[in-house]
């Protein structure tokens, strides 16, 4: 099958839903969540970004001023929102799907790619842009680094699919991320409707 029309075929399968990419910072969620979207001929939208531009501040002021929590509810709205004017690619910001809420109207509304990266490749993704992950503003980044991914793979592990982001290569990781939704909804149309998740 030709790349057009693969895009084709994953998006009749997706029959209106969002396709979101989740995982930790670093990941690269908005590089691919921006080349999907242009593969798939969809708008995209990255969840920080539309929290930043709503509150008119950016993630560390929001969190410097607000607190944690704060954000945690606006990043819960701001997703609804997108989901519910879908179809897009979305990229969530790290911890968007640890909520319960959220993975529940993901899992209604799109099919969720979890960008998996080892350590190393995060925190050199990450250092390339000091200071604007608030949770890492700590003695040892790293370390608390090792923990988040640590804690909440299992959680970003309940996403309909799983894909290696690439140290090389951008659009290798994006072909990667197509090629598994593709596989993924031939299987589910496959499947019927009414005997899903028994
Ligand atoms: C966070 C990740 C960030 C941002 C905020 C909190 C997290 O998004 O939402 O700093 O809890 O992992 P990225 O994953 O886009 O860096």
């Amino acid at each position: 099958m030709t790349i057009p029309n693969r895009s084709k075929t994953i998006r009749q399968r997706l029959d209106g839903r969002s396709v979101v990419l989740v995982g930790m910072m670093g990941s690269g969620k908005s590089a691919i969540g921006r080349l999907l979207a242009a593969r798939l001929a969809m708008p995209y939208f990255d969840s920080d970004h539309e929290i930043a531009a709503a509150a008119d501040m950016s993630i560390p002021e929001i969190f410097e001023q607000f607190g944690e929590a704060y954000f945690r509810r606006g990043e819960q709205r701001v997703i609804r929102r997108l989901l519910d004017s879908g179809p897009a690619a979305i990229s969530l910001g790290g911890g968007a799907f640890l909520d319960p809420q959220t993975r529940e109207l993901v899992g209604r509304q799109a099919v969720s790619v979890w960008l998996t990266a080892d350590l190393d490749l995060l925190l050199m993704r990450i250092t390339r842009r000091p200071g604007t992950r608030p949770l890492l503003q700590t003695a040892d980044p790293r370390a608390k680094l090792a923990e988040l991914l640590e804690a909440r793979s299992p959680i970003y592990a309940k996403s309909d699919l799983a894909v290696a982001s690439s140290r090389h290569s951008k659009k290798q990781t994006c072909n990667d991320v197509l090629r598994a939704l593709h596989k993924f909804l031939r299987a589910e149309s496959r499947t019927p409707q009414d005997s899903k998740g028994i």
